[in-house]
């Protein structure tokens, strides 16, 4: 059985480790292995884990089968507009993919806006993680629009903006 809870500043070790685990796969013939170092060293170091916690107001996720941590997603409330969640994190290890553990996080996320009176999720993928984009489209999320992201050090980010209505 799968739970899931909010983490706490001590399960931030569990988040870094997922990452660690699933990114190289994910982005594999996505991003240059520069560029996902790059990436995980500027948003997955305990510090600025902490710090998205702490003063970005980013609440995280973990999916637990028994002890062990299969996946989290990080989310933050009335992003942007006052009415829209942001999805900022969503990462499930590679051999606990397809088995309904990001629709549940996902699903809870949606519980948690409308309970504080948001109207849509959204989120930004990378336009060539398609496995994503169609797990996105399959929950109802549309493409709302197209941006790149200078992140530094001669990298972008080249994303999708994708959104779902829940109220
Ligand atoms: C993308 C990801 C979060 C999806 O979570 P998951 O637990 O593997 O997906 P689920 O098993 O919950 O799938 C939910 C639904 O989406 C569908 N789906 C999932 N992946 C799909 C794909 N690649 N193509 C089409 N449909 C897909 C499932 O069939 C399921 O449909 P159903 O509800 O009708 O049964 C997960 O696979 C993952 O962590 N991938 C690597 C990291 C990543 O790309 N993260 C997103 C960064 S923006």
């Amino acid at each position: 059985m799968i739970t899931i809870f909010p983490t706490n500043l001590s399960d931030l070790q569990k988040v870094r480790e997922i990452a660690l685990k699933t990114w190289p796969q994910t982005f594999a013939n996505i991003l240059t292995p520069g560029q996902i170092d790059y990436m995980l060293n500027w948003m997955y170091q305990i510090k600025a884990l902490e710090e998205q916690v702490l003063e970005k107001g980013h609440v995280f996720l973990i999916a637990n089968e028994g002890e062990k941590s299969l996946g989290f997603c990080a989310y933050e409330l009335h992003a942007k507009s006052l009415y829209k969640t942001k999805i900022h994190k969503i990462y499930i290890l590679p051999e606990a993919q397809g088995k309904g553990i990001g629709k549940k996080l996902i699903q809870e996320v949606v519980k948690i806006a409308k309970r504080n009176g948001d109207t849509h999720l959204f989120l930004n993928v990378n336009k060539y993680n398609r496995a994503a984009i169609d797990f996105y489209l399959r929950l109802g999320f549309y493409e709302d629009f197209h941006e790149v992201i200078d992140i530094g050090n001669g990298f972008v980010m080249d994303d999708v903006v994708m959104e779902l209505k829940i109220a």
